[in-house]
């Protein structure tokens, strides 16, 4: 399949946030990758309701909604309501992953579980034929523009056997420190999904970083 791109917005000028809506909206990305965090699950605070309820107002992208929270089963409703169209918990975050994962589905939305670096791909393994997506994070999550962790590659390939394996048909998304460089090399390990933040909105000219990124 084609890899498709999802251009993070935790990097920009928040004061001209619609700017990068914009050029998100006039790229070839696939969806708009929105960094949900809540300074206890990370060590850091992003955005929620409000700014996505803004985003939702003149996204012509599916909202993909990556929770870096604690007790992410309280926010389900409201992200559907707000239109986003998946929503990727932690499973380091999930005690009932299996029920969390089942409320987003029964939401009418695509459920992704995403991994931290130390997490390993195994854990899935009873869970797998359930998950429209898997994130594996190349950086610890809860800041952009940090540097890609080597071993997220040999860790796409596990999963992309357990994907196999399985007969499952979970995406294979990653998300940090994702360039031209490791973006060739996620998507020789089997990623699908590209996340790219810093890398696209400091570039000269973000709208073809996306449309390179798409080529790769
Ligand atoms: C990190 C976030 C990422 C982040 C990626 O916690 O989940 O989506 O925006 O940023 P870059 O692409 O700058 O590593
Ligand atoms: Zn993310």
């Amino acid at each position: 399949m084609k890899t498709l791109i999802a251009p993070s917005i935790l990097s920009v000028d928040f004061n001209n946030l619609q700017q990068s809506i914009d050029i998100v909206n006039r790229s070839e990305a696939d969806w708009l990758h929105l960094d949900v965090m809540d300074g206890v699950f990370v060590p850091n605070l992003s955005f929620g309701f409000p700014v996505i309820d803004s985003v939702a107002k003149t996204t012509q992208k599916p909202m993909d909604a990556h929770l870096m929270v604690i007790e992410p089963d309280k926010y389900i409703d409201r992200l559907r309501k707000l239109g986003v169209s998946r929503v990727t918990v932690h499973y380091e975050a999930c005690p009932h992953l299996h029920r969390t994962v089942q409320a987003i589905k029964k939401a009418g939305m695509k459920a992704g579980v995403s991994l931290n670096p130390h997490t390993p791909v195994a854990l899935l393994e009873e869970i797998i034929n359930d998950l429209d997506l898997v994130l594996i994070m190349s950086v610890n999550p809860g800041y952009g523009g940090q540097s890609f962790i080597e071993n997220s590659c040999p860790k796409i390939e596990k999963l992309r056997q357990l994907i196999d394996t399985k007969k499952a048909s979970a995406l294979i998304q990653v998300d940090g420190g994702v360039n031209f460089e490791t973006g060739r090399r996620l998507i020789d390990s089997g990623a699908n999904v590209l996340v790219a933040g810093s890398f696209v909105f400091s570039a000269k000219d973000p709208i073809d970083t996306i449309n390179k990124l798409k080529k790769l």
